[in-house]
């Protein structure tokens, strides 16, 4: 623990295979879609599966890549991890031999932090990379490494790694946040549950993933509570046992696809959609002027208006949950360029989470950045297709949805971001009427 080689020295992102999307867009998108497990719970559930030495079970997991990126992250620990079907995993963490989880990981997947907690707790010790290398401000974990503190480790950070140890074992604590952060409650939540005595965790996030990961950790022998809305505690136990979990539904993928239907036209029913998980959203559909109809497991989007009357601009504000999520953000901006009228849009959670506007306008959506959180959308645009760049996940599904209500070809770089969180997306897609094609773009680049 005491080596401070500085392990990064040598590292060179892993080359990435570059993929293409072209859309013809234009065309309402009709049909059914059966929306997938949740990213932001699977890669939770498989940190929480590595809390005990028994055999774990999850399904409906998203076949993604940072699903596999996860995977290979705990095999390189020495974590047993089979996928023994399609959207199956089982787990068996009994001999984990190498605490270590290495910049490679952490470049490819910030989630990889959320290893902290369950490893510290469980094996005492761990070193795990800070996700954003030495830049240390851009995507901050302070919060998780405070609350690890707060439970009893000793971390220090050397050479873009933090050393956490906790001799014996953690110690249940109140743990504190100056504001709420979704992994810095989970990562809290997975170390209290063997940490030895009572944990309090406030103000905790209140994201449907979290209660997710609060029933697979029940299920696991975990004294775990949601006692308030923002309350959660812990107490701890020696041991957990193995368990079997199904992944909840993917919020954010279900909006991608409602979304999908509005700015065609068309009309999708969204299966296994979760209605009640999607509140403030469907609440800012409805305000637009799209239909939504939630039955007990799907949602039916009804795009109708598009052609008839139009939307109507409204302005939006990203909170933590129940608030309007920051990943349906660019989502719902591009339902914004189809509603006649000036909207704003303040992203309230992330600095970086309105850059991907730039590609958009190229399409013509009129879309003016105030700063780092404001934008003002003056609608409706029409919008033609482009050649455009994706530079992260969220953005990447935005500018296909921009495509797919453009008239005419769009050409999407930078394809592969986009599988890292949205299962066969351009397979669902080609569902429900579009028409669009996915192909390698003939390099690989060093992307991380
Ligand atoms: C999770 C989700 C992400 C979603 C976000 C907000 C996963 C894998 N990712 O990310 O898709 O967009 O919630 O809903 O579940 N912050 C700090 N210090 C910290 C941690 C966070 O300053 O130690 C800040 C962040 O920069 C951000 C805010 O807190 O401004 C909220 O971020 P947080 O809720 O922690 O997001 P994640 O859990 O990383």
């Amino acid at each position: 623990m005491a080596d401070a080689r500085p392990f990064h020295w040598e590292y060179r992102p892993e080359p990435v295979a570059r993929e293409v999307f072209r859309i013809d867009g234009g065309q309402p998108l009709t049909g059914m879609v059966t929306i997938s497990g949740a990213k932001n719970s699977a890669l939770k559930l498989f940190a929480a599966a590595t809390l005990t030495g028994e055999r774990c079970r999850l399904t409906n997991v998203p076949e993604i890549e940072d699903v596999r990126v996860m995977a290979e992250t705990l095999r390189d620990l020495g974590v047993v991890v089979e996928h023994p079907a399609d959207n199956v995993y089982e787990i068996a963490s009994g001999d984990v031999e190498w605490l270590f989880v290495p910049l490679e990981a952490a470049a490819r997947m910030r989630a990889s932090f959320i290893l902290l907690g369950p490893l510290l707790a469980r094996f005492g010790r761990v070193i795990i990379s800070n996700p954003g290398g030495d830049r240390i401000g851009r995507r901050p974990v302070d919060l998780h490494v405070e609350a690890m503190r707060t439970l009893g480790a000793s971390i220090d950070y050397r050479n873009g790694y933090y050393f956490a140890t906790a001799p014996g074992r953690l110690r249940g604590a109140e743990v504190t946040f100056p504001f709420v952060s979704v992994m810095g409650t989970e990562n809290a939540l997975l170390a209290a549950t063997l940490a030895d005595g009572h944990t309090v965790i406030r103000p905790a996030a209140q994201e449907p993933e979290v209660d997710d990961l609060i029933s697979f950790l029940q299920a696991m022998g975990a004294a775990v509570e949601r006692t308030a809305p923002d309350t959660i505690e812990v107490d701890g136990r020696k041991r957990l046992r193995g368990a079997e979990h199904r992944v909840m539904p993917d919020r954010i993928e279900a909006g991608t696809f409602a979304i999908a239907a509005a700015v065609t036209g068309g009309r999708v029913i969204l299966q296994d959609a979760p209605c009640d998980d999607l509140a403030a959203f469907i609440e800012i559909l409805r305000g637009v002027g799209v239909g939504v109809t939630c039955g007990p497991d799907s949602i039916e989007i009804d795009g109708a208006a598009l052609h008839a009357g139009g939307y109507t601009a409204r302005d939006i504000e990203t909170a933590p949950y129940p608030g309007l999520a920051t990943d349906l953000q660019p989502p719902t901006a591009v339902l914004l360029t189809q509603a006649a009228g000036t909207s704003h849009v303040h992203e309230a959670i992330f600095e970086d989470r309105l850059e991907w506007t730039t590609e958009i306008r190229r399409m013509g959506a009129k879309l003016k950045l105030t700063d780092g959180h404001h934008a003002t959308i003056t609608g409706p645009s029409s919008l033609v297709g482009a050649e455009v760049e994706i530079g992260d996940l969220r953005a990447g599904a935005s500018l296909m949805l921009a495509a797919l209500a453009a008239k005419g070809t769009s050409t999407i770089h930078g394809a592969h971001h986009v599988h890292r969180g949205y299962e066969n997306i351009e397979g669902k897609f080609l569902d429900i009427g579009a028409s669009i094609t996915r192909d390698a773009e003939g390099t690989t680049v060093n992307d991380s």
